[in-house]
C-alpha cells in the first residue's frame, strides 16, 4: 500500500540537506577549496580524477590512493604526457584499470582540444572519454559551481525512500525518475540554496547515513521529510534486482624467483580482463569447473610436478567474473628452468610499485616476497593477506 505521508517540497529538501553537509562533511582529500581562480570553487582536475577513480570503488580506498596518483601526476599535462604503464602503475589497487585508461584518454582530449584547461561546460566535459552524465555534472558542479542535478547510486536511493519510490536496484524507469527529481529539486533551489552543497550533501547522506540495507534513520537530518521512513518502507527500498550469475575463471598462479630474488611476471593480453597489466605466469580456464591440476600446471610451465608447492587459493570477484586463484611456488633447479618467452621477464622487487599490476596479483606476488609467508603446511585452502 503506499503511503499517504505528503510528498515533502523539494526545496524544503534542499535547504536541509546543504545545511547538514556545511556543518559536517567529511574532510577528504579532494574536497579542498581552490585559492585565486574566480569561479572556480574547487581544482577541476582533482575533481576530475576523484570522480573518475570514485566511480566503483569505495571512498576508503580513493582516500589511500589519491595523493600518491596526484603527486605521480600533479597536473593535467603530466598525466597528458605520460606514458600509459605509468598512469595503470599509478592506479594500482584501486581496480578497474579501463578507468585509468580513459581518463588518461581524457588528459590527452582536453591537452589537445582545449589547450589543458578542463572545460565547465557539462556538454563539452560529457564528451570526454570516460565521462557520462554523472561525472560530467560532478565536475561541473564541484569544480565550478553549475546548477546541474548529478544522480548516483547513493544519491538515488535518497530520493527514492524521500519519496517512498519503490525502486528495483539498476532499473532503467527508476534512474530516469530519480535524474528527473533531481533536475526538479535544482531547479527549486537554484538562486536560493547552494547546489553543490545539496548535491554533494545528498550524496554523503547515502554514504554515510540513508545506506544500503537498514538506514540510520535515527541520525537523519530529513528524518522528519522523509516518506519511507514514516511508511516504514525506506529499509526495503530499492529492492535487489534479479542477478545474472557472474562467470567463473580459475587461475593457477607460479610464483618463480630466481637465485637473485627476482620473480617471474608476463604481461597480460589485450583485450580482456585486467588487459596488458603484469602478473606472475598464470594459466586461465573459463567454462570449466576447477583449477586445471598439478600435473597438467606443471607441464604447461615446463617443469616437473614436484617442482611445485601449493600455496593458497583465494577468491576475487570482479563486476562481471568470480575469479579463483590457486597460487604455487615453483622451485626451479638449473635443468627444469625453461626459456623465458618475449612476454615474460625477470621484475626486481624494487620494480614492483612501478609496473601495474591487478589487486589479485599484487597480493599474491607480496606474499612470494613476505619473509613469514608463504609458510609451509596444509596443501588446501590457505588463504592471503589482502
Ligand atoms: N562519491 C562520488 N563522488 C564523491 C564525492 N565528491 N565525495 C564523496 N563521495 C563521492
Amino acid at each position: 500500500m503506499r503511503s499517504t505521508v505528503p510528498v515533502p517540497g523539494s526545496r524544503e529538501i534542499a535547504r536541509v540537506i546543504a545545511d547538514w553537509f556545511s556543518r559536517g562533511a567529511r574532510d577528504l582529500p579532494w574536497r579542498r577549496e581552490a585559492v585565486g581562480d574566480p569561479g572556480v570553487r574547487r581544482d577541476p582536475y582533482r575533481v576530475l580524477v576523484s570522480e573518475i577513480m570514485l566511480q566503483q570503488t569505495q571512498v576508503s580506498r580513493v582516500v589511500e590512493r589519491f595523493d600518491p596518483f596526484l603527486a605521480h601526476f600533479p597536473t593535467i599535462d603530466r598525466l597528458a604526457e605520460a606514458d600509459e604503464a605509468s598512469v595503470l602503475a599509478a592506479w594500482s589497487g584501486l581496480g578497474y584499470y579501463r578507468r585509468a585508461r580513459l581518463l588518461h584518454a581524457a588528459a590527452r582530449h582536453i591537452q589537445r582540444e582545449h589547450d589543458g584547461r578542463i572545460p565547465t561546460d557539462p556538454a563539452r566535459l560529457a564528451e570526454l572519454p570516460g565521462v557520462g552524465r554523472y561525472t560530467a555534472g560532478a565536475v561541473a558542479c564541484f569544480a565550478f559551481g553549475a546548477s546541474v542535478p548529478i544522480v548516483d547510486g547513493n544519491i538515488a536511493r535518497v530520493l527514492f525512500r524521500v519519496f517512498d519510490r519503490r525502486a528495483v536496484q539498476g532499473d532503467a524507469a527508476d534512474m530516469r525518475w530519480a535524474w528527473e527529481t533531481a533536475d526538479q529539486i535544482v531547479r527549486a533551489s537554484s538562486g536560493h540554496v547552494p547546489i553543490p552543497a545539496i548535491n554533494e550533501g545528498l550524496m554523503e547522506l547515502g554514504a554515510t547515513v540513508c545506506v544500503p540495507g537498514e538506514p540510520r534513520c535515527s541520525r537523519c537530518p530529513l528524518a522528519a521529510l522523509c516518506a519511507g521512513g514514516a511508511a516504514g518502507t525506506a529499509n526495503q527500498i530499492p529492492s535487489p534486482r534479479k542477478t545474472t550469475a557472474r562467470k567463473s575463471v580459475f587461475c593457477s598462479t607460479a610464483l618463480i624467483m630466481d637465485r637473485r630474488g627476482r620473480i617471474l611476471l608476463e604481461r597480460r593480453p589485450s583485450p580482456g580482463m585486467w588487459s596488458l597489466m603484469w602478473q606472475a605466469p598464470t594459466l586461465e580456464r573459463e567454462g570449466v569447473r576447477r583449477h586445471a591440476g598439478a600435473a597438467r600446471f606443471a607441464a604447461w610451465l615446463g617443469v616437473g610436478v614436484s617442482a611445485l608447492e601449493r600455496l593458497a587459493r583465494f577468491r576475487h570477484q570482479t563486476s562481471h567474473r568470480t575469479v579463483h586463484f590457486e597460487c604455487w611456488r615453483v622451485r626451479l633447479d638449473a635443468s627444469q628452468a625453461r626459456p623465458i618467452s618475449a612476454s615474460r621477464r625477470w621484475v626486481e622487487p624494487g620494480e614492483l610499485p612501478g609496473i601495474g599490476l591487478s589487486s589479485p596479483q599484487a597480493r599474491m606476488i607480496a606474499s612470494a616476497f613476505s619473509a613469514s609467508s608463504p609458510r609451509r603446511g596444509s596443501p588446501r585452502a590457505r588463504t592471503l593477506p589482502r
